[in-house]
């Protein structure tokens, strides 16, 4: 769960980011060339986006890339482009070794939150929450990290705080009270809110609030479920109808956004009802939580509700087009916008023929001793494995198990694995992040991530090996056996 950190390890943080700054500016002011490499999800394309517009405002010279892991590809790019500045985002801390190894050379600046793997050289200004005993998983991400640093930059990047926010919601971590975001995030949020840029309110947590019809949102909610509606359309139809609320105004469809307080507390007695009546006490606190707005934002956008501003990011990046996420994130709300909404169909499309896929074979999801097993079979793009994952992982019968998804990376010999675990098993001490580090190494692969969602690339022909050995690590970390080094 969410832990609090302290303000002498809040202020060694910014003081990093304070560093971070300093040798960005240096690098700025003596017109040198800078390569930015983030991760593809949508707090990677959120924190690209914001050191992009930190970097445009200083007039830098600089290139951004999108990547899902660093590999030999990049190392061989970077030796051979030798940009003045390399800065990481939301990727880095776990190839600290490899990146000392390789590129001791090069002065590097990685804005991160993952948890660390190896010892930086002394040239790397490495920004990261876990070397001040903060927690990344819940605390801050990469955007967050990004956002510290670019504020340091200069004050007039306080308007990037909302994408920051952004990019927080995108990793999940609204794990405080009622899907609030707390720790180093706060005060991101505070900056938003002062600025006027951001306004939180207490609502019905539904997906979709600003854009969806209200029944396809309360179909399509999966947190909480709820039975007889949750998948269920019609029936979430005739429940409105029930209650007396108006599906469409006119020949125009409703949100939530929409509806007037009374229809909203109409509705949401009415939920909290019908999951008692199911027995599901637990769930119906789940009805209601923080929902964050983008002010500035027009209403019926995607990007209005900061937790769909973070699914169309994700859609960018995870099809391959993040430069239409990192527009939108820098400003662009013109063709760039139009692109990633087009995009964000696309990925919507594509998200239910994988899930339609894996639920179309109940052996689709295999359930060993301690883990779930979804194999991809090279049918689900390995860049978009992590997202089916995450949305499996969250209807799966025992959450006492956490979920291996892979599937094969196109033309290469390597699988690429997400592991995703509730927070029940990390409280308990499970730490995905650790296992695939651990497991990947032992198949000369590569892993590791947070706690709860971590992820990994291992040759597919040792992909049975890999599975038992993650299945067994599970087990063993579970009965509080260290598994590393
Ligand atoms: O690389 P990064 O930290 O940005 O990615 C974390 C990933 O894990 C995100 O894709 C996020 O959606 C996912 N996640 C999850 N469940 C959680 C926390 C994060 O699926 N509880
Ligand atoms: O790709 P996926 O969304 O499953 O990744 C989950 C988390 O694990 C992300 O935060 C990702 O950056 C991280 N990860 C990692 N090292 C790897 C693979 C994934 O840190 N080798
Ligand atoms: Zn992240």
């Amino acid at each position: 769960m969410a832990s609090t950190s302290n303000e002498n390890q809040v202020a060694c943080f910014l003081n990093s980011a304070n560093e971070a700054a300093k040798t960005i500016l240096e690098t700025a002011k003596e017109d040198g060339f800078i390569h930015v490499f983030s991760h593809l999800d949508a707090d990677g394309v959120a924190a690209a986006g914001i050191v992009g517009k930190a970097l445009f405002r200083l007039d830098a010279r600089f290139r951004i890339r999108i990547t899902q892991w660093i590999e030999q590809k990049i190392v061989g790019e970077i030796l051979s482009d030798k940009p003045q500045l390399v800065i990481f985002t939301d990727l880095g801390s776990g190839y600290v070794d490899l990146l000392s190894q390789k590129l001791a050379d090069f002065k590097i600046v990685i804005l991160d939150h993952h948890q660390i793997i190896g010892k930086e050289s002394d040239n790397f200004v490495h920004v990261n929450p876990h070397l001040y005993g903060i927690d990344g998983a819940t605390d801050v991400s990469g955007a967050g990290v990004a956002y510290f640093v670019a504020h340091s930059l200069d004050k007039v990047n306080v308007d990037l705080a909302p994408i920051a926010v952004v990019g927080a919601l995108g990793d999940m971590q609204d794990k405080y009270d009622q899907r609030m975001l707390g720790g180093l995030n706060g005060r991101i949020l505070e900056d938003a809110r002062n600025s006027g840029l951001l306004t939180v309110e207490k609502d019905l947590i539904f997906f979709g609030r600003e854009t969806r019809p209200i029944h396809k949102t309360l179909a399509s909610t999966t947190s909480p479920f709820i039975p007889g509606i949750s998948g269920e359309e019609d029936k979430s139809l005739a429940f409105l109808a029930s209650l007396g609320i108006k599906p469409r105004e006119g020949d125009k469809w409703r949100a939530l956004r929409d509806l007037s307080e009374e229809e909203k507390k109409r509705l949401c007695s009415a939920l909290a009802d019908h999951l008692l009546s199911k027995g599901l006490r637990y769930e119906v606190s789940n009805l209601i939580g923080h929902v964050y707005i983008l002010n500035r934002e027009e209403p019926w956008t995607p990007l209005r509700d900061a937790r769909e501003f973070a699914v169309l990011l994700n859609a960018t990046g995870r099809m391959d087009k993040s430069g239409l996420g990192i527009a939108v994130c820098m400003g662009d709300r013109g063709q760039g916008l139009e692109g990633a909404k087009k995009v964000l169909e696309d990925y919507r499309r594509t998200l239910n023929k994988y899930l339609g896929w894996v639920m179309e074979k109940p052996e689709r999801v295999k359930e060993l001793e301690n883990i779930y097993v979804v194999s991809g079979e090279g049918f689900i793009d390995d860049k978009i494995i992590g997202a089916i994952s995450s949305i499996l992982s969250g209807s799966l019968p025992n959450p006492e198990k956490p979920l291996i998804a892979f599937s094969n990376v196109e033309g290469e010999d390597i699988a690429k694995i997400s592991a995703r675990a509730s927070d029940t098993v990390t409280s308990r001490g499970l730490n995905m992040g650790e296992i695939m580090q651990v497991a990947a190494e032992r198949f000369l692969g590569k892993g590791g991530g947070h706690n709860v969602a971590a992820g990994a690339q291992v040759p597919i022909e040792d992909m049975g090996n890999f599975i038992e050995i993650v299945n067994e690590l599970v087990g063993r970390q579970l009965k509080g056996e260290r598994i590393g080094s």
